[in-house]
């Protein structure tokens, strides 16, 4: 390849190809169990990629825990299987999956209509139509090329599965949500919120879905980060304070323009929104008013940020409205965050299966006088008539009287017990309608979830940052991370191998660590190779410690901006207040007198 050939291959290659590469070579991710060939959808994040999501992590739970004064709490990532059977996700956490016949690939079904046709909500389909489209446009295996008309489309569940202690009496599952190790809590966790709603609990953790085919490097792993709010509320009394987002800026791509044909995303603020309809919710509409400044904070590009909401096939089977926040990479947009208005959903299936209270106690203002339905049945009737069955048909008496008193109005009642169907006299069932005074009343909370993806957002944080540019006249990669994320706030050098500056540096690196910031300590290579060592790391400032920093009393150290490269001659010991100052955005690089 000749030298031009090189550069064109160069400038074909994608931001997130040099991103993936660079993300490798210094220590931000990589696909873990190299030495065994690597696991598809299993990422290490190296020392400065933890350090980066940890730094995101901190930063949402101080926004979306810490200031909105809500629980936080950390549970198990295997839970039992009546969690699952009761959340749905036994039954209905299905992705499409279609094997090649012949190199035997799996493939999502959805991806590849997606891929090759004009179809962009391919998992709304039913499976018999997801293969039709397949036979119709002759779609082909994406990692050989074989044709995939006629394969069956399976449903495949995307949890995995294991046995809690030996045998497999007991199987459980590694959580496909940190959200249900909040949910199945919750009769404990409304004692800790004293009972008042509304309250919202969060949880950080690993989530788990055994993707058919995971892709795009940490955007699509098996096992990954999220960071989740469950938001308890009545839907009937509580109001989310939308004053204090209403002037926030957001760009929308609501279902009703992704349905029309010239459909565009649509500029606004959430107070209008809500104000329109277009957000139905107004805690949902809250949440991503906290949420867009929160992205930008952390370093998402605001011009390739949107809030898209879901198509109706498009929705999980627990949410009746949702909103993505997607970040643009290379052209694509992806999911960082969902917004869930779940409902009742979860409490009320909990309660079902497990048999527990799922329910806050409502006060009322006054009490109240109501009408109520009993029964009261006369056992030496029931007994001889239903032997053993005769507790369940008191059961289903009470139920039928709150639920339909007008069946009690014949001079019969008719009851169904395992499928048969049985008459009652009335007179034998007590059947009264008495006024009762009540205090309040027993309801299910409803539940809004902000659903973070934190792999996914450091990604875009990175993509987001790469940047390439020329300083004396060579080329540099470098990453304008915001200083409250980046992994290293600061570098620091001595200029030569020389112990004098060396034993400077390492003391100005300590004092450095002891004021909170992030230090990283480096003498290998020239000193123009380790200012682009740490700007492709992405570290805001370098210091470098020189003969007139040790020789001269006040002679001070060489401060260099990440950026725009500009140096300036700083006091060594006010250097720990200064940067301190500066992370944490009181006091600006371009401000400091030399
Ligand atoms: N808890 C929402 C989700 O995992 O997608």
């Amino acid at each position: 390849m000749s030298e031009h050939d090189h550069a064109a291959a160069n400038a074909a290659e994608s931001t997130s190809e040099k991103l993936v590469e660079l993300a490798k070579r210094r220590g931000y991710f990589f696909q873990s169990a190299g030495a065994y060939g690597g696991v598809g959808g299993f990422y290490t994040f190296g020392p400065q990629g933890a350090a980066l999501k940890g730094n995101v992590e901190d930063a949402w739970r101080d926004r979306f825990a810490v200031a909105e004064g809500n629980m936080e709490i950390d549970a198990p990532t295997i839970m039992p299987e009546p969690v699952f059977e009761a959340s749905g996700h036994l039954d209905g956490f299905d992705d499409m999956l279609v094997e090649c016949p012949d190199c035997g690939e799996s493939h999502r079904a959805d991806h590849v209509v997606e891929d090759n046709t004009d179809y962009e909500d391919a998992e709304s389909l039913p499976i018999p139509e997801v293969e039709e489209v397949i036979a119709e446009y002759e779609l082909v295996c994406p990692a050989c090329g074989a044709g995939l008309a006629g394969q069956a489309v399976d449903s495949f569940n995307l949890m995995f599965a294991t046995n809690i202690g030996p045998g497999d009496s007991d199987p459980g599952y590694m959580r496909p949500e940190t959200a249900q190790g909040i949910f199945v809590e919750f009769p404990r966790l409304k004692e800790y919120a004293r009972n008042q709603l509304p309250f919202g609990v969060t949880q950080i953790g690993r989530a788990y879905r055994n993707e058919i085919s995971p892709r795009r490097s940490i955007i699509r792993t098996r096992e990954f980060t999220q960071a989740e709010l469950e938001y308890f509320i009545d839907p009937e009394e509580d109001e989310p304070d939308l004053e204090s987002v209403e002037d926030v800026e957001v760009t929308l791509y609501p279902a009703s323009e992704q349905h029309s044909d010239d459909g565009e995303e649509i500029r606004t603020t959430i107070g209008a929104a809500v104000d329109d309809g277009t957000i139905a919710s107004p805690w949902v509409a809250y949440f991503l008013g906290v949420a867009k400044p929160w992205y930008e904070a952390v370093g998402v590009d605001m011009d390739r940020f949107r809030f898209r909401q879901h198509l109706p096939g498009e929705r999980a089977h627990y949410a009746a409205d949702c909103w993505d926040a997607e970040s643009e990479i290379d052209g694509n947009w992806i999911e960082m965050a969902g917004f869930a208005y779940r409902s009742d959903y979860d409490l009320s299936k909990h309660a079902e299966h497990s048999g527990d209270r799922f329910t806050i106690f409502k006060q009322y203002d006054e009490p109240k006088t109501v009408e109520r339905a009993t029964v009261d049945p006369d056992m030496s009737y029931l007994g001889p008539e239903f032997g053993g069955d005769a507790q369940a048909v008191v059961g289903e008496l009470e139920a039928l009287a709150e639920r339909d008193r007008s069946a009690f109005d014949g001079d019969t009642v008719e009851i169904e017990l395992e499928g048969e169907r049985h008459e009652i006299p009335v007179e034998k069932t007590g059947f009264a309608v008495e006024e009762q005074t009540e205090a309040g009343e027993h309801i299910i909370p409803h539940v809004i979830e902000p659903s973070f993806g934190v792999d996914r957002l450091v990604y875009t944080v990175l993509h987001h940052a790469y940047r390439e540019d020329e300083v004396a006249g060579e080329e540099r990669t470098f990453l304008e991370l915001d200083p409250e994320v980046a992994p290293t706030f600061v570098g620091v050098f001595p200029l030569q191998n020389d112990d004098e500056l060396e034993d400077a540096a390492r003391d100005i690196a300590a004092d450095l660590r002891e004021a909170g910031l992030s230090v990283t300590y480096d003498d290998s290579g020239n000193i123009g190779r380790r200012y682009r060592r740490q700007d492709e790391v992405g570290t805001p400032f370098c210091v470098t410690v020189d003969y007139e920093s040790i020789e001269q009393d006040e002679g001070g150290v060489t401060v260099r901006e990440r950026d725009s490269t500009n140096q300036k001659r700083l006091a060594i010991d006010e250097l720990p207040e200064t940067l301190s100052a500066i992370r944490a955005g009181d006091l600006a690089f371009d401000d400091l007198e030399e």
